[in-house]
């Protein structure tokens, strides 16, 4: 067996501090209040129902991910946050209509007391947005010292042992790095120069790995996945992950594409439409914002079938991806593909996916997930970006140069490598040589 890494015990409370108290947040913390209290079942999350396989098949140990690692209980947990509109999480998760009525009426003074800090916000990244809960501010420099300070008050009020961030705002509008991203010592001068090209959710990064609190990006938006960030959080040791929450299309595209890919069955076009209602997708209805998440969504299927490795099978692959904003259906977001392959001597076949989903549904448990691994991760000594998160993101940041791992199946092999490498635990490789060189399998 391998040796055990040094990590720390969860011990203490554990403060989920989250920028952006939409439908997403609320979901989540409203349903980790539901669960806490008997009401509902915290399913669709890793770390509360997924179990995992530990030695040889014959050994027959497959513990909970939450007995074998050691994770924050959710009663440890204190919820917190930000947003650019003043209402309290229960009044917000009304108007998100993700979540019963009733449901929330159960949780009404847990959820009432949840009250966002004022947000750090720049119009310009979200034109969609006219909020104004907002921080006055002079330099974004100091904005972000504000943000710092909000951090260590919410600490010491809820008596916090440990702070993670998850940035669950709004998707800010497509940018792409410059220099002033290159370096930690231009960001901050770029800081201080309130430079146009830094945004509000870097504001948020930067101020918490400055504090060595890990970071992870729900959004496409760049935010920690530049260099000047990706240094910080080296210098602080601070894990940090994203970008997007892999839910929806996404999620069927990364579970069929590599079965395709597997049966080396041909692909020559993949359309992809959605219609949705909520404020994500009132967001998402102007076309700078729009064009973060399409370049997040684009990539997944490049990096699945690498046409340039399989030419004939995927070189003429045409994927096409469009989201509309359709009020009615508000966070039931309706998604239909159509997918052209062709098998045995190249005779066409058609696949339709018509997804009837919930994103807010199925993105709570992986902030949650989200919140607790990358905890787990800083207790474990771990630091930057965290790849063995891929498994919950879209456009999962790597190390400069890499090509991100699209593929959920691998994904969740090196998630659950991972974590059996942290516990001593043997990696599973799935190859099975045991059986030959030993009898066994
Ligand atoms: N729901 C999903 O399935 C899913 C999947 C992947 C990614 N995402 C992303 O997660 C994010 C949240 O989604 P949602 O459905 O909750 O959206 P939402 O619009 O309901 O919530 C976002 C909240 O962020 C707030 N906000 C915007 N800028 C802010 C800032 N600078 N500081 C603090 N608050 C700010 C907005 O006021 C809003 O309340 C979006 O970026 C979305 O694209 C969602």
């Amino acid at each position: 067996m391998a040796k055990k890494q040094q990590v720390q015990d969860a011990k203490g409370k554990l403060g989920i501090l989250i920028p952006g108290l939409g439908a997403v947040a609320t979901t989540v913390i409203a349903g980790v209040e539901a669960v806490k209290k008997g009401l509902s079942q915290p399913t669709g999350s890793l770390t509360q129902t997924g179990s995992i396989r530990l030695g040889k098949r014959t050994e027959n140990r497959s513990p909970k991910i939450k007995d074998f690692v050691p994770l924050a209980d959710l009663n440890d947990i204190v919820f917190g946050g930000w947003d650019v509109y003043e209402d309290n999480v229960y009044e917000a998760a009304r108007k998100a209509g993700v979540l019963d009525p009733y449901l929330l009426k159960a949780i009404q003074p847990e959820l009432e007391a949840l009250v966002p800090m004022t947000a750090a916000f720049d119009k310009n990244f979200v034109k969609n947005l006219d909020g104004t809960h907002v921080k006055e501010y002079d330099t974004k420099y100091n904005l972000a010292l504000a943000v710092m300070d909000d951090i260590k008050n919410f600490k010491a009020q809820h008596n916090c042992d440990r702070i993670v961030l998850v940035w669950c705002g709004s998707t800010e509008i497509f940018h792409e790095a410059a220099d002033i991203h290159d370096t930690l010592a231009k960001f901050e001068q770029a800081l201080k120069d309130n430079d146009s090209r830094i945004a509000p959710s870097m504001i948020y990064a930067y101020a918490a790995l400055k504090l060595g609190v890990p970071f992870c990006n729900g959004a496409p938006n760049l935010t920690c996945d530049i260099p000047a960030l990706v240094q910080l959080a080296k210098e602080t040791h601070t894990p940090i992950g994203g970008k997007d929450f892999k839910t929806g299309q996404t999620l069927m595209k990364t579970i069929l594409a590599p079965g395709l890919h597997a049966r080396a069955l041909g692909v020559q076009g993949w359309f992809s439409t959605n219609i949705l209602g909520n404020r994500d997708g009132w967001v998402l209805d102007d076309p700078d914002n729009f064009k973060t998440k399409e370049v997040s969504k684009l990539g997944v299927l490049e990096d699945i079938f690498r046409p340039d490795l399989n030419p004939e099978l995927y070189g003429d692959l045409y994927h096409k991806i469009r989201i509309n904003y359709y009020p009615p259906r508000g966070d039931n977001k309706e998604s239909w593909d159509n997918i052209d392959i062709f098998g045995w001597m190249g005779y066409p076949m058609q696949i339709k996916i018509n997804f009837l989903c919930r994103d807010s549904i199925l993105a709570a448990p992986i902030v949650l997930d989200l919140a607790l691994f990358i905890d787990l991760a800083k207790r474990a000594g771990m630091e930057g970006v965290q790849e063995w998160l891929s498994f919950y993101f879209k456009s999962p940041q790597t190390a400069p140069g890499l090509r991100p791992e699209h593929d959920i199946f691998k994904q969740l092999i090196k998630l659950e490598n991972t974590l059996r490498y942290m516990m001593g635990e043997d990696l599973i490789t799935h190859l099975g040589l045991d059986y030959y060189e030993e009898g066994e399998a």
